[in-house]
């Protein structure tokens, strides 16, 4: 199901809540400007004074699908590399995954092939860079220090690129290092997992870990161009194509209904990780993240609500609880069931509906417990809670989580009733029980 010629996405970021519209300037009145002059001179006396404008600036951004992105014969990247008609070679630092260099040992050398087949307008500053990934990655500022000092090393400028080859994490870390070098690198996102080609990879955000939080460090950046390469996903582990079903589950439950009863038609063929049923959730998942960046009128978030995070209070307080052993997919599974159950417990959503979403993730292969959901503190609290608080502070301002309505409608709620969340903590509990019992009595049986 891959779609050759990119899908362009552009969006306008909306002014800033609170500040003005700019007007249209006035022609002159000389009265007038003595009389503001006037004014201007009493306000500058007793220390009052504004000058306010909007600023407005347009991003283009461009997801583009295709297969066997450094194909000597594929010419996607090129083409979103050679993107004016300046006779200049266009320099470029490629950094890769660590675990992806490992398990596809050939593909460093194929980037440097890919590179040299275009060495009319391309220039490969060094072979490529290989960086640890996945969540260690994210736990310190060494690597984003790395990446900048081969920015200077290499004289990579403003209209160089810095491409990035790996899973989410590793593109958080690339992605925080090209938006804070010269201010800004032209970064182009090349992503390897399920979770950052349906999800991560295609947004405009970056960050890293920091005192024990997830993402405290980072910015909002849309990259110059993603291209999502879906045979890039065939070395991953089943764990971490599974993980990435998720991100899809959430965006069809607060966003199209249709989406979600096609996941559930998949779910048998995505359990078994078949490429066609993989690349159509990809493929929507990835262009309905877009469509909410590109028209929800708050790309960056200056508002206190996150759609799109969805399930995550809870998730991004089980992956720190758990040392980052838990995958963010995985905790964003629980997330979401969590959420479902406490949604029908306060009489949001119908059982049949939250039946219906836990019946799914159970059936794409995911754990919907995990023992760090009731880890206490010292005075007998459960630390998850914690979450719903660091959340908020990440977001700023008003508590806003996303809770199901129904399937395909997403509601905002500024209170959670914890009592209740603990009891859909319990429930989850139980139901884990009562699963993994039976899985033992049915083996015992047979
Ligand atoms: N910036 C955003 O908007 C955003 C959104 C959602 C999630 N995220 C972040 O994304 C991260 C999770 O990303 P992820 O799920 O891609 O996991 P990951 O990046 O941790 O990758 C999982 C593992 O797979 C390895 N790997 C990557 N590609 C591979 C391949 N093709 N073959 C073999 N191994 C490969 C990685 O090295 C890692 O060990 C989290 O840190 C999460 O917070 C960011
Ligand atoms: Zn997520």
């Amino acid at each position: 199901m891959a779609t050759p010629s990119g899908t362009i996405f552009r969006f306008i970021p909306q002014g800033i809540r609170g500040i003005p519209e700019q007007r249209e300037p006035e022609p002159p009145n000389f009265g007038q400007i003595k009389l503001e002059n006037e004014r201007l001179k009493e306000h500058i006396k007793i220390g009052m004074s504004a000058i306010e404008r909007t600023i407005q600036v347009s991003y283009r951004h461009q997801v583009h699908f295709t297969q066997g992105v450094f194909s000597a014969d594929n010419r996607a990247l090129r083409d979103v590399l050679v993107n004016d008609r300046e006779e200049r070679l266009r320099k470029a630092l490629v950094i890769i995954d660590e675990s992806l260099a490992l398990s596809q040992p050939g593909l460093a050398r194929e980037i440097e092939c890919y590179f040299a087949t275009y060495s009319d307008c391309l220039k490969l500053v060094c072979p490529p860079v290989v960086l640890e990934g996945g969540e260690r990655a994210k736990n310190s500022y060494f690597h984003v220090s790395e990446i900048h000092s081969e920015v200077e090393k290499y004289h990579i400028d403003r209209h160089s690129y810095i491409i990035a080859v790996g899973g989410g994490a590793l593109l958080d870390v690339v992605g925080l290092a090209a938006a804070t070098a010269h201010r800004g690198v032209r970064h182009v996102r090349i992503p390897t997992t399920t979770l950052s080609q349906d999800d991560s990879g295609v947004g405009v955000k970056n960050g890293i870990n920091a005192f024990g939080k997830k993402n405290f460090i980072g910015t909002f950046a849309p990259p110059f161009a993603v291209i999502n390469d879906f045979q890039l996903l065939h070395s991953l582990p089943a764990r971490d194509k599974r993980a990435g079903y998720v991100e899809a589950v959430k965006v069809a439950l607060i966003r199209d209904g249709i989406f979600f009863n096609a996941i559930e038609n998949d779910a048998e063929a995505l359990a078994q990780f078949e490429p066609a049923a993989m690349q159509r959730l990809i493929y929507r998942s990835a262009e309905l993240h877009l469509n909410h960046i590109a028209t929800s009128g708050d790309p960056f978030e200056f508002g206190s609500a996150r759609p799109l995070d969805f399930g995550h209070w809870a998730a991004h307080k089980l992956e720190q609880l758990s040392d980052y052993k838990l995958r963010h997919g995985e905790a964003v599974a629980i997330g979401i069931a969590l959420d479902v159950i406490y949604a029908r417990r306060i009489g949001l959503l119908d059982t049949a509906s939250s039946e219906r979403v836990i019946n799914l993730l159970e059936k794409l292969g995911f754990e919907l417990f995990a023992n760090e959901l009731l880890n206490i503190d010292a005075e007998h609290n459960l630390l998850v809670l914690t979450g719903l608080e660091e959340f908020r502070e990440h977001l700023g301002g008003e508590l806003t989580i996303t809770l199901l309505k129904s399937v395909g409608e997403g509601v905002e709620v500024h209170a959670m009733n914890l009592p209740k969340v603990i009891e859909a903590i319990y429930e989850l509990h139980e139901r884990h029980n009562r699963r993994t019992h039976s899985v033992v009595h049915v083996h015992g049986a047979s």
